[in-house]
């Protein structure tokens, strides 16, 4: 009954993005002069937080990473843009999906990396809040919002299973 009062009074937006160009520096790289795995992850949660962010208006934790592809490594010297948009929502938690994309010394861009990242909006003291619900127009975002309730239905499988985990001490 109180979600469903929620749900009445929820707000409804477009997607937010949130974008971000780096040169890659030997201090981002692993031992054999290519992009270290963990600092692009870390690189792609803040872009993903601030998207979080801008849609939901509140603070956003990253509660889960879906599907990271480390596909083309990225190497010293290359720029890379880091781009992020809201593809799902479901009632307080969004999922942003993070595209890495490399230049080398042309203007073409290759995509090097994507992943799928579950934000939980929450309030001052922590606790989780409500999200505006994603308007989803075109035909990519359709797709896209296809992709995110997908994900879902996995996440769904995995936190069962992580409590049998838990529970079992495995
Ligand atoms: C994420 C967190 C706030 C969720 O709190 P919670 O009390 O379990 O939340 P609820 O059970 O009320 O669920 C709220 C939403 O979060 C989703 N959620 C909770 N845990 C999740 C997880 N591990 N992965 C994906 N989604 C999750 C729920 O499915 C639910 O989504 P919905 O409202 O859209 O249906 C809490 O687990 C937490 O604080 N985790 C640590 C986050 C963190 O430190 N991140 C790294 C630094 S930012």
């Amino acid at each position: 009954m109180i979600d469903k009062d929620i749900n009445s009074a929820r707000q409804k937006r477009k997607s937010s993005e949130a974008r971000s160009s780096l040169m890659v520096f030997p201090n981002d790289t692993n031992d054999f002069g290519t992009m270290y795995g963990g600092r692009l992850i870390e690189l792609m949660d803040m872009v993903g937080g601030i998207c979080a962010r801008r849609y939901t208006g509140t603070k956003a934790v990253t509660a889960s990473i879906e599907d990271m592809q480390f596909y083309k490594p990225i190497n010293k010297g290359d720029i890379i843009e880091i781009t992020s948009h809201v593809i799902w929502t479901g009632t307080k938690s969004l999922i942003v999906k993070t595209k890495v994309t490399k230049e080398e010394y042309t203007e073409e861009k290759i995509v090097c990396s994507r992943a799928y990242f579950c934000f939980v909006a929450i309030d001052k003291k922590g606790s989780p809040v409500v999200v505006p619900e994603l308007i989803v127009e075109s035909l990519n975002d359709k797709k896209n919002y296809s992709i995110g309730q997908e994900i879902r239905k996995r996440q769904k499988l995995e936190e069962k299973r992580f409590q049998i985990e838990l529970k079992e001490n495995l």
